[in-house]
């Protein structure tokens, strides 16, 4: 790869590669895809036995520090974490500010940004002391922060973190809390999503992931850099397709929940409709990490009083489209998001706020790719070329004469 792009230069000659399909733009030691043969490691653990075995907190470790925590190094991170929680009380007016409908991403990424206003002495990239402690404040107010987005777009009042609890269980109290009332957590929902999120947590060079190192690679700093982020996975072909997934469910079922007419308009790209959920870049047999979500959508929504018909729907459609060869030829398979929105719907969470839960589990990711660029010597600021496809040089014309 750098043998090629010495040649590139001297020669003076471009790739043109759009999408960066098929450029690697840096290289990372932290997250491994294989995507033919269905892999997904993070700094050499296989993803299932992470999703099994460990918690978010030390998977956010590992992939931030490159090895997994001691007992008292994973204890030092997460009592570090959990003292930084409260958001500085003037932060907390900026969420009166933003209208009541305002999409939680939105309101997230905001507030992200703004984090830097309050500690402008501790953002030098290339001091050690100021790295550790902005990685420890996103860690520890993201979470603070979008369950605010959520209680305001309810009109609740705010709660305090409760720091008793652990990292999961703070923020879905945070969340789904109403003061003077006590809150207990489920312990298998605080189980399902912390294990979600660790499903989330890196997915190598992905649009938000390279967004972040883009963006830091002007030396901006980390909060900069992560907001960034959190407005790449805004969109509905990266985090935003959890919550199109199961827009396109309710649609389908209010349609009637015929779903071999709706996988005929996906063929047919009527509307320029497509089968959310499906389909990935780098994965193109399976998405390792869709078999393990299914296997928890069943169990979270099996323990529900009432089934849930989205997610018969959901099944009847992965069944179709895996029997059918316009999927199977373009190798579309379910990804990661196909089954999440259900769980997240079964958890009591609405549709807007799902995209935010995807942000929650990507955030160590982010950070551990931006620390990694930050110290690669290799690192230049990123400034792809183009193919100028304009107007020929050409002679201005007077307004008087057009
Ligand atoms: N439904 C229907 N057709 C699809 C879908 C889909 N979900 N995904 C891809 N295709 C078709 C394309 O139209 C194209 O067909 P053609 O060759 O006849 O023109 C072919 O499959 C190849 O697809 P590309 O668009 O070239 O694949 P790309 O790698 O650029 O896109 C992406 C990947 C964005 C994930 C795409 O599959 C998609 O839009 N999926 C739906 C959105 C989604 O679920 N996004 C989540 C991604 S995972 C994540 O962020 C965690």
């Amino acid at each position: 790869g750098i043998g090629v792009s010495k040649l590139l230069k001297e020669t003076g000659m471009t790739t043109y590669d759009p999408g960066f399909v098929n450029t690697a733009a840096c290289s990372s030691a932290i997250t491994y895809i294989d995507g033919d043969a269905g892999i997904l490691r993070y700094r050499g653990y296989p993803i299932e036995q992470l999703a099994e075995k460990s918690s978010f907190l030390e998977v956010s470790y590992l992939l931030i520090y490159g090895e997994l925590p001691t007992e008292q190094q994973l204890a030092e991170f997460t009592e570090w974490i959990r003292r930084h929680s409260l958001l500085h009380e003037e932060m907390r007016r900026f969420f009166d500010g933003f209208p009541r409908d305002a999409h939680p991403m939105a309101v997230l990424s905001s507030a992200v940004s703004a984090i830097s206003t309050f500690y402008q002495d501790s953002l030098d990239p290339f001091d050690s002391e100021h790295v550790e402690i902005s990685t420890v404040r996103l860690m520890a107010k993201v979470p603070t922060i979008a369950s605010y987005a959520y209680k305001k777009s309810i009109g609740q009042p705010l709660l305090y973190p409760d720091n008793s609890l652990g990292y999961v269980e703070n923020f879905l109290r945070l969340t789904f809390g109403v003061p003077a009332e006590p809150y207990e957590v489920d312990p298998v929902v605080a189980k399902v999503l912390d294990m979600l999120f660790i499903l989330h947590a890196d997915h190598e060079q992905n649009c938000s992931t390279s967004t972040v190192r883009l963006v830091g690679s002007s030396n901006a700093n980390l909060f900069a850099s992560v907001s960034a982020g959190v407005n790449a996975l805004f969109g509905p072909l990266h985090g935003g397709a959890n919550q199109a997934v199961l827009e396109m469910l309710q649609h389908i079922h209010a349609d009637g929940g015929d779903v071999r007419t709706f996988v005929q308009k996906v063929k047919n790209r009527e509307d320029g409709v497509k089968l959310m959920g499906f389909g990935h870049r780098v994965y193109k047999n399976y998405d390792p990490r869709a078999a393990i979500v299914k296997k928890a959508a069943q169990d979270v929504l099996g323990r529900m009083a009432k089934p849930d018909p989205l997610l018969d729907i959901a099944m009847e459609l992965e069944e179709i489209a895996l029997a059918d060869d316009f999927f199977v030829s373009r190798r579309l398979y379910p990804n990661v998001d196909f089954y999440t929105g259900l769980i997240y719907k079964a958890m009591g969470f609405p549709t807007k706020m799902f995209t935010v839960l995807f942000a929650l589990g990507r955030l160590p990711g982010w950070i551990a790719q931006w620390r990694e660029m930050i110290n690669d010597p290799e690192t230049k600021i990123g400034r792809p070329r183009q193919v100028y496809t304009g107007s020929p040089e050409r002679s201005y014309v007077p307004l008087t004469d057009r």
